[in-house]
């Protein structure tokens, strides 16, 4: 009976072994998983009946169970070193330039920078005995426990050797995405990151936990002396392939830096497409027999280099998809997301850019994505999780009508964004007058997004000169409930004082496409006053250096639409000033603007800061408020970079105060 009880074991564990493999290491099984939790529970019953015959690498012990009063330390047989860093293709230019001064002929292997953590893995005879996180890199703490949890992990080679390789622990993005859900509806506190979520589940004392965690390993490296290194990497990554460890398969080998280069900015555009999460790439020298020439620094070794990539992505899911109606009637799909923090603040919107753009994504509502801030303003979403799917997301297409006004949308020649051609749309219209009252058009204080809506939607702001008419409805207006007599005064008075602007304020309020803040003063300067432009043909624009046909054709066509003239007339007859009073204006150049100083500076103090900008009639205050113009972020920059964020206020880095300052 024992006999064939044993018999009956050693099959099991070799075919669940086998199947393990097959499912999480190369990603293909072969079985079903009704028939392989079977042949697992036969196994969990045999051994339970024969405690004697069970395998002490049983697949049956991954489930876990082994708790720990604390962890062991481990001292590691040879340090487990870190990596310096490259930003940009010059800094890989010129860990390639340092390698050829050693004179010999190298190739590369080029891996995805996986964002988990380190871990070394010991092999006796072919059996995993001990497993040890990076720690200080001398000496890490025993995790054997958890790690025989993970099924990539093979708990017997191929082969019955020694052997200890490393390679980096994570979690893919959607096991972290079901993981976060479970615990959300738990009420437990959330993991930030898979990274976070991969660490916080090595770090149990129960291995149960782990085991209930999903996580995977990918083996990057063996662990040798370079004394004994003489097989190139990828071979080596080839060898430890076939004695059954997951290594990366994207993972590749490459003759020259340019080549590597090209396949790191590869991995940088696929990384959001990618099942888990990679900080950057790391670029090896292949020849190992190479090593220990070229050396060490006292923390990384001088053959490798990490090339990191930039902006933060962070993962949540899609509640809802509308659709954003701008003032130049310009139609943007937005995602409405679970709120998620990306780079300091808090996200719930995220835009979609166009039909083109979710189409070539498959972006459908429901679906978990990924989102990251483009150039760190406006967050947008970079790609789906298709393996979160559950069949419950919905395609979405986007409407052929206004969601205010019910007008075809129109798309103009060669262009991917839909417009609503509608002039009288109620959307289009309250953008409009939002956008003239803004800080950067004719700063008119009080008459915000909120006022702007109310009015309109109360029939006292129409068009925009029906601004400069809001002081005949003045008495209406006190008795309306919530608006007090001084306030209402003092919202007239301000809209009184914005009719002495500059041109290029009015320029810019009156939101013609294409004309944003910079080339509304370019025009403002050259031409002088709003009547000179309204004549300029396309040539006369087309003259000046900054203008290209594309402005130049909007500017134009938009002086020759007759409901925009009798508009602009009624603008002039309230007395709105149509000149360019640049010189007046630009009487220290910071006139008026309101900055906050955060983080270190590099080249100077913020104290120094600060005086410049006063110099210059600009005012520095503590703290970031609606008010504040710019946040200048230095170095760690804290809790304030978000809340400008938040409140919409331009960030700016210290280089682009220096370009402020010395632009008097
Ligand atoms: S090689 C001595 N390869 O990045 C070289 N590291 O600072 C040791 N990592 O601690 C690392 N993917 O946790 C290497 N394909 C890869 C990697 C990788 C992720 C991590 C690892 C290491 C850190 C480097």
């Amino acid at each position: 009976m024992s006999d064939k009880a044993k018999k009956r074991i050693d099959e099991l564990v070799e075919r669940i072994n086998r199947y393990d493999y097959e499912y999480h290491v190369l990603d293909n099984p072969s079985i079903s998983d009704i028939e392989y939790d079977r042949l697992f529970r036969e196994l969990v019953d045999l051994e339970s009946q024969h405690p004697e015959l069970a395998h002490s690498d049983s697949p049956t012990k991954r489930v876990g169970g082994e708790v720990l009063d604390g962890f062991r330390k481990v001292e590691h047989t040879l340090p487990m070193l870190s990596l310096a860093n490259a930003f940009g293709e010059e800094e890989l230019i010129r860990f390639d330039e340092r390698l050829k001064k050693t004179g010999k002929s190298h190739s590369y292997v080029v891996e995805p920078k996986i964002d988990g953590l380190a871990a070394s893995l010991l092999y006796e005879s072919g059996r995993l005995v001990r497993a040890a996180t990076r720690g200080n890199g001398t000496i890490g703490e025993d995790i054997t426990h958890n790690v025989r949890t993970i099924k990539s992990v093979p708990l017997s080679l191929n082969e019955d050797v020694d052997i200890e390789v490393r390679g980096e622990i994570y979690m893919r993005k959607a096991a972290f995405l079901a993981l976060n859900e479970a615990r959300q509806q738990r009420g437990e506190p959330l993991f930030k990151n898979p990274r976070n979520a991969a660490a916080g589940s090595i770090r149990q004392l129960d291995s149960s936990i782990a085991a209930r965690r999903d996580l995977d390993m990918f083996v990057y490296s063996v662990a040798e002396s370079d004394e004994e290194a003489k097989t190139p990497h990828h071979k080596v990554l080839s060898r430890l392939r076939s004695l059954g460890f997951k290594i990366n398969d994207r993972i590749k080998h490459v003759q020259t830096i340019r080549e590597a280069i090209r396949f790191a900015k590869n991995f940088e555009e696929q990384r959001f497409e990618l099942p888990y999460d990679i900080d950057g790439v790391v670029v090896k020298v292949n020849e190992r027999s190479l090593y220990k020439d070229i050396g060490y620094t006292a923390k990384n070794p001088k053959w490798a280099i990490a090339y990191k990539f930039e902006a933060e992505e962070v993962l949540t899911r899609i509640k809802d998809i509308f659709l954003q109606v701008g003032r130049t009637g310009q139609i943007t799909p937005v995602a409405s997301l679970e709120p998620v923090d990306v780079a300091g603040s808090t996200v719930s919107r995220a835009t979609l850019h166009n039909d083109d753009y979710i189409r070539a994504k498959d972006i459908r509502k429901g679906d978990h994505v990924s989102i990251k801030k483009a150039g760190d303003i406006i967050p947008e979403v970079v790609a789906v999780v298709k393996e979160r799917r559950d069949g419950s997301e919905k395609p979405y297409s986007i409407a052929d009508k206004c969601p205010k006004c019910d007008t075809h949308l129109r798309r103009e020649e060669n262009e991917v964004d839909l417009y609503c051609p509608n002039p009288e749309c109620p959307a289009k219209n309250v953008q409009a007058l939002i956008h003239f009252a803004s800080r950067a058009a004719m700063n008119i204080e009080g008459l915000g997004i909120r006022l702007c809506e109310h009015f309109y939607n109360e029939g006292y702001l129409k068009k925009i000169p029906d601004i400069y008419n809001l002081k005949k409805h003045r008495k209406e207006l006190i008795k309306r409930a919530g608006f007090g007599e001084k306030s209402i005064d003092k919202l007239l008075a301000n809209i009184d004082k914005s009719k002495e602007n500059s041109l290029e304020h009015l320029l810019f309020g009156l939101g013609i496409r294409f004309v944003g803040q910079k080339v509304s003063e370019i025009l403002a300067k050259r031409f002088e006053t709003l009547d000179r432009l309204m004549q300029a043909d396309k040539d006369e624009l087309l003259s000046i250096d900054e203008i290209g046909e594309k402005i130049a054709d909007s500017v134009f066509r938009y002086f020759r639409d007759t409901k925009r003239l009798s508009m602009i007339e009624d603008l002039k007859e309230q007395g709105l000033n149509t000149r360019y009073l640049g010189a007046k204006d630009s009487e220290g150049a910071l006139r008026g603007k309101t900055f906050v100083l955060t983080g270190k500076l590099s080249n100077m103090t913020r104290e120094e800061a600060r005086r410049q900008i006063e110099a210059q009639g600009g005012k520095v205050t503590g703290s970031v408020s609606k008010n504040t113009d710019y946040l200048c972020a230095g170095e760690d920059a804290g809790s304030k970079l978000g809340k400008a964020r938040e409140l919409d206020v331009t960030v700016i880095d210290e280089a682009e105060l220096q370009d402020m300052l010395n632009r008097k």
